[in-house]
């Protein structure tokens, strides 16, 4: 459920007219609204309420400092895999304590600067990170506490670009290996190797490959306890699915009470990285026609968004609804037309063979299920700069990230001095 709706003709974000927001702000923007992130937020919390847990927000799917701090208000913590992610996190007012640093490839420089934060704990990937994390943190004179990432080898029947959990995939410790791996570490100074920690891949449509997973882990979780380490908590990441187009995700309450079945009997903190749950329907992409052209086998609306704003449907063949801002009558006939940008690429599409009512240049659209994986993708390909985002609650909005400017993008590069002739032009823009 989203607070995006129709009102007397206009598409609303909550209390504020899109129309209104266009007139402000230019397009394309970016559009995310409280009441849905506040609601999804509730909504999973309250479906693993029975168990000792920390709701840890997956800041990737959606890091702008404005949403992380709605949720930190709520009381979520975050999940972050860069050094620029925990510097946004700590920005937002996210208490350190409840901040979990996970990654394949955390430099020595990145756990430094989240052991002095203060982190509560780090996901770990590889021995050889558990080697560098173990003399970070001992050189600081910190204990830290250290989950391993297994990996499970369990299929998460997902796109491949998002499935996380193969044994052919790049990320955790083959359970295989892994207890070899706590064996050996154990004792490594620096380090509480206290935790185990799983993610499987993303928007997982079924509960299955996630029981399946957990099951593992609980069992592992046994087994490493027998060999005598002491394991207090373990991060079971993110991945519920959610609905983009006709798709049937489990909700979070069949997931929590999957989940609490399985791990509630452990007596162990429980984390969850939930993100896109969080986000994805929290926000809209709104575009504006630029064109309509008919070609001989196709009809293409060419909007101001593109496959920079929004890479989803070319990078993963994904599905996103798109509905016209003044609301067609109810008994507008469709057609079907391909959504497309202004880059130079064939991939660059929003919607292929999408039925919409009739599209003029000029008209608002707006792309739906955009707030998770969207604006944090985006880049500045074609030298289009970075569009803004609004957060609207209730009857107010913000611009919570302004439009970048040209210049700006330009201002971050310069001409060497062998080009000297030519940088007359260049310090004009102010280069
Ligand atoms: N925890 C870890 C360790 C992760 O790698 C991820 C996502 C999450 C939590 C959050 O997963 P979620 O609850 O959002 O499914 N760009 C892709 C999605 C990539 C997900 C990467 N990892 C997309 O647009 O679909």
């Amino acid at each position: 459920m989203d607070h995006f709706e129709y009102r007397d003709g206009e598409f609303h974000a909550e209390e504020v007219p899109i129309v209104r927001i266009a007139a402000e702000v230019g397009t394309p923007f970016f559009c995310y609204s409280t009441a849905t992130l506040t609601r999804h937020y509730r909504v999973f919390a309250d479906a693993v309420k029975d168990l000792n847990a920390t709701v840890c927000y997956a800041v990737k799917s959606n890091s702008n400092i404005a949403v992380i701090a709605t949720l930190a208000e709520l009381g979520a913590g975050t999940d972050v895999v860069s050094a620029g992610e925990l510097k946004r996190a700590i920005v937002a007012g996210v208490p350190a304590a409840k901040i979990v640093f996970s990654g394949v490839g955390k430099t020595a420089e990145e756990m430094a600067e989240a052991l002095r934060a203060g982190i509560r704990q780090i996901n770990v990937e590889s021995e050889p990170e558990l080697a560098v994390l173990s003399e970070v943190a001992s050189s600081l004179g910190i204990e830290i506490a250290t989950a391993v990432r297994i990996n499970p080898d369990v299929d998460a029947r997902t796109h491949k670009k998002i499935t996380t959990g193969k044994s052919e995939n790049k990320f955790g410790i083959e359970l295989s290996l892994a207890r070899q791996v706590y064996n050996r570490s154990a004792d490594l100074p620096g380090i509480k190797l206290s935790g185990v920690a799983i993610h499987i891949g993303s928007q997982l449509t079924e509960l299955d490959p996630f029981r399946e997973a957990y099951s593992r882990l609980a069992e592992f979780v046994l087994t490493l306890r027998e060999d005598g380490h002491a394991i207090e908590h373990v991060d079971l990441g993110g991945g519920l699915g959610i609905t983009y187009g006709d798709e049937q995700a489990p909700t979070p309450k069949q997931y929590g009470d999957m989940v609490t079945s399985i791990v509630g009997g452990l007596d162990c903190h429980v984390t969850f990285e939930p993100g896109r749950i969080i986000t994805g329907n929290a926000g809209l992409l709104v575009t504006r026609v630029i064109y309509v052209k008919d070609g001989v086998e196709r009809r293409f609306c060419i909007v101001d968004g593109a496959m920079n704003d929004l890479i989803r449907p070319t990078l993963y063949d994904a599905h996103h609804e798109i509905v016209p801002v003044r609301e067609a009558a109810a008994n507008a006939e469709l057609a079907e037309i391909d959504v497309v940008g202004p880059i130079c690429e064939s991939g660059d599409y929003l919607a292929l063979g999408r039925a919409l009512p009739a599209v003029a240049a000029g008209d608002l659209l707006a792309v739906r299920t955009a707030g998770a994986y969207a604006a944090v993708m985006s880049s500045t390909y074609n030298s289009r700069p970075l569009a803004p985002e609004v957060l609207v609650n209730g009857d107010q909005m913000a611009v919570v990230r302004k439009r970048m400017s040209v210049d700006q993008m330009i201002n971050l590069e310069s001409l060497p001095a062998w080009l000297g002739s030519v940088s007359g032009a260049a310090s004009e823009i102010g280069a």
